[in-house]
This record gives C-alpha cells, structure tokens and sequence, in this order.
C-alpha cells in the first residue's frame, strides 16, 4: 500500500490494492473482512466488487435490467454497475463517498463520477435523498413508504441476506 492507508478510507485502499494487482496480472487477490455489530462476519474476494454482470447474483442482473432513463449509482463501489450501465447507453452518474473509491471507477472508465456522500446529494443540480442500503425487511419498507409518493411494486429474494425491491413512484 502506497504511504499506509488514510484515515476514513480503508474501503478505497482496499479497491486500489485490488486494481493494482489485477492490472499487474491478477494471481492473488485483496480479502475483505466484514464483520457487523449485529454478528455478521464474512471474508472474502474483494475481487467481486470488479466483476462483470455474468458472475453477479441473480438479483443483481435484474436491477440492471430494471435500469432505464438516467440512473444515479449510490455508493458505486469500483464502479461496476456504472460501467455495465454505461456500456448498455444509459445515462449514469456515479457517487461515492470514498475517494479512492472515485479513483478506481474513474482510472476503470466510468465517465460521469462524483466524490458526495448520499446524503449531501447535489449531483448534477438535482436534490438526492438515495441512501446505499437500506437494512429492513420488506415488510418495514412497506410501511416506510406508506403514505409517500412511492409504492413498493415488487420484491425478489426476499430468504437472502440481499433483495431487491422495486420503488414505483406513483401518479
Ligand atoms: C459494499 S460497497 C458496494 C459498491 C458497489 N455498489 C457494488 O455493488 O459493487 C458500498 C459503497 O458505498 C459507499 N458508501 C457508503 N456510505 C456512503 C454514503 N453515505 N454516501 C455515498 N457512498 C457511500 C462506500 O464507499 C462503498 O463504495
């Protein structure tokens, strides 16, 4: 790691270290530990924040496809739906906290990439209230919604540590 990591963005180090050793050839890869309040530990390739849509979780294939008009990408990582959105020609900005995060979507060829948190959210002149996960089950999303110009319209996966929920906003 160039210089030690700075402070706040073990995130990004951790996507620089990755594109570097994949731009070196690959062989080896970055582990990353998750370990949450709530007991959830996990390790694993920091590889699959790189991957192309045809190793992507079901759900994930579905959001893509789900994409259309002008998308905003929150907390994209190393840029990966970005830069499958981009190649499909839909319009899309991308928007990280992390800045090494931004250095790895940029030096990847994700064109339109802002260093914002979500909840600043001023891209492109247009208020944002995106958050990137929401942890709930569908059944609390429902009931946050409720009453809003939204409507929850479908939800997939819902047995897996991820879902995918569909946000229709309403006439
Ligand atoms: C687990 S990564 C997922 C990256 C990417 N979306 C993907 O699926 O490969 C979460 C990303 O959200 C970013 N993030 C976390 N909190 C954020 C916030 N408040 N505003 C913007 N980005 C945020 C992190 O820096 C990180 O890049």
């Amino acid at each position: 790691m160039r210089g030690g990591p700075r402070a706040g963005d073990a995130f990004g180090e951790m996507l620089l270290a990755e594109l570097e050793i994949m731009q070196a050839g690959g062989g080896r890869s970055v582990t990353e530990i998750v370990e949450r309040d709530d007991g959830f530990i996990r390790a694993a390739s920091a590889a699959r924040y790189f991957a192309r849509p045809a190793e992507w979780a079901p759900f994930e294939r579905r959001a893509l496809d789900l994409a259309a008009g002008r998308v905003i990408d929150v907390g994209c990582g190393a840029g990966r739906f970005a830069l499958a959105l981009q190649e499909r020609g839909i319009a899309v900005t991308a928007l990280d906290i992390s800045p090494g995060a931004v250095e790895v979507s940029r030096r990847r060829g994700v064109r339109d990439v802002v260093r914002a948190s979500a909840q600043e959210g001023a891209v492109g002149g247009e208020a944002t209230a995106w958050f990137p996960y929401l942890l709930c089950s569908p059944s609390e999303l429902a009931g946050l919604v409720a009453g809003t110009e939204w409507e929850l319209t479908d939800v997939e996966h819902v047995d897996q540590v991820n879902y995918l929920a569909v946000l229709t906003r309403g006439p």
